[in-house]
């Protein structure tokens, strides 16, 4: 399908980019999966173990580097948990690594076993009412795993001699970065930097439209930290408040952004969610399993403007930008705002719809 200057692609990026010439896209900005199962979802699995997962993400990095061209810049997405298979991925495909962008956010939750109520349990002093998991900190979500108290991390004494020697142990910090892996395929063969930005095009990064304030010329150069605005990061940065700021901010993605372009769906969930279990306007009863899967219901979706900030970093003017993880389409919404033309691949049939309507 090919809207205006973006082409979506439907299918496994690994068979669909074996149609793609080799040496015609600019750059590569990608959030793939992390093998982690994020929310139980299979296309997050790690397909069987570390050497399974490295050699599958090899293969699609090594089409990846195919189709782009030489000293064409990527910028892939990991988290910290597993960025060493990424990163081993990208180099095992023939990529060198440059740096590293970490993206810093104060939002995010712990998922740490409370050690003291695990032995208590295991000990039959404590009733199995749930698990173990509990949450702390800012951003607490008492719902997560079971847990009866947002406090319970703290609040828990001991009932047993070992539980109250253990308490106040766990088992995982909060998570508060996420790692953009920034890679180069080599430049051609015996070129200068020079000489492959003036045959190709690709070789540099946009220095000057990643530029830090209002005017590119004297912002602060970019740097290899991203920023969420309104948090604790803020803390970092002292001159934000009273200047111009040193690093780049990026707000958290608004239900009106995740949601553009398919209102008509989510106007038809808010009026069945506010008289569940009657007609709603058109007469018909809200069906269950639609409405929980009206809108972009898509798990992990990235805002434009960091999108939008990180193509300018890496790709030449009016370039071709490659996602073959697109989900649901944010890179590529945010090419086509900023006026590059894009290629985006996914496989699961109602990512991918998404991903049209948002474009659309
Ligand atoms: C982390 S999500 C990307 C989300 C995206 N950044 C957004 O804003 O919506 C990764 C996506 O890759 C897709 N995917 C996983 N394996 C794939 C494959 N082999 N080929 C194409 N897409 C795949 C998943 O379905 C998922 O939508």
């Amino acid at each position: 399908v090919s809207i205006t200057n973006s082409v979506l692609l439907q299918g496994d990026c690994l068979e669909t980019l074996r149609d793609i010439p080799n040496d015609s896209i600019d750059s590569l900005i990608t959030d793939p999966p992390a093998g982690i199962s994020f929310m139980g979802k299979s296309w997050d699995d790690d397909k069987g173990g570390r050497k399974q997962w490295v050699a599958w993400m090899t293969d699609v990095m090594t089409e990846c580097l195919r189709v782009l061209k030489p000293g064409a810049h990527g910028l892939v997405w990991a988290l910290p948990r597993t960025s060493h298979w990424t990163a081993t991925a990208l180099e095992d495909a023939g990529f060198e690594v440059r740096d590293v962008v970490t993206h810093l956010f104060g939002s995010g939750f712990p998922k740490s076993l409370n050690v003291s109520i695990a032995i208590d349990k295991a000990a039959g002093a404590l009733k199995a009412r749930g698990k173990a998991f509990v949450t702390a900190g800012a951003g607490d979500r008492s719902d997560i795993q079971g847990t009866s108290s947002a406090d319970a991390f703290n609040q828990h004494a001991g009932i047993t001699d070992a539980a109250k020697v253990w308490q106040g142990w766990g088992t995982a910090l909060k998570p508060a970065s996420e790692h953009w892996i920034l890679v180069r395929k080599p430049l051609e063969h015996k070129h200068t930097v020079a000489a492959n930005v003036l045959k190709h095009g690709t070789g540099g990064i946009n220095i000057d439209a990643s530029r830090v304030g209002e005017s590119s010329a004297q912002g602060r150069f970019p740097a290899n930290l991203v920023l969420t605005e309104g948090e604790a990061t803020e803390m970092l940065d002292a001159q934000a408040s009273q200047e111009v700021s040193r690093f780049f901010y990026c707000a958290k993605i608004s239900r009106s952004e995740r949601h553009a372009g398919l209102e008509k769906a989510v106007d038809a969930k808010r009026m069945s969610d506010a008289r569940p279990n009657s007609p709603d306007m058109t007469g018909k009863f809200p069906d269950h399993d639609g409405r929980e899967k009206t809108g972009n219901h898509h798990p992990t979706v990235k805002p434009k403007k960091l999108m939008s900030y990180l193509i300018r970093m890496i790709t030449p003017p009016g370039g071709v930008v490659l996602d073959p993880f697109m989900g649901s389409g944010s890179t590529g919404l945010a090419a086509k705002e900023a006026g590059f033309s894009f290629l985006g691949v996914e496989k699961e049939p109602d990512y991918f719809k998404i991903a049209e309507q948002r474009l659309a």
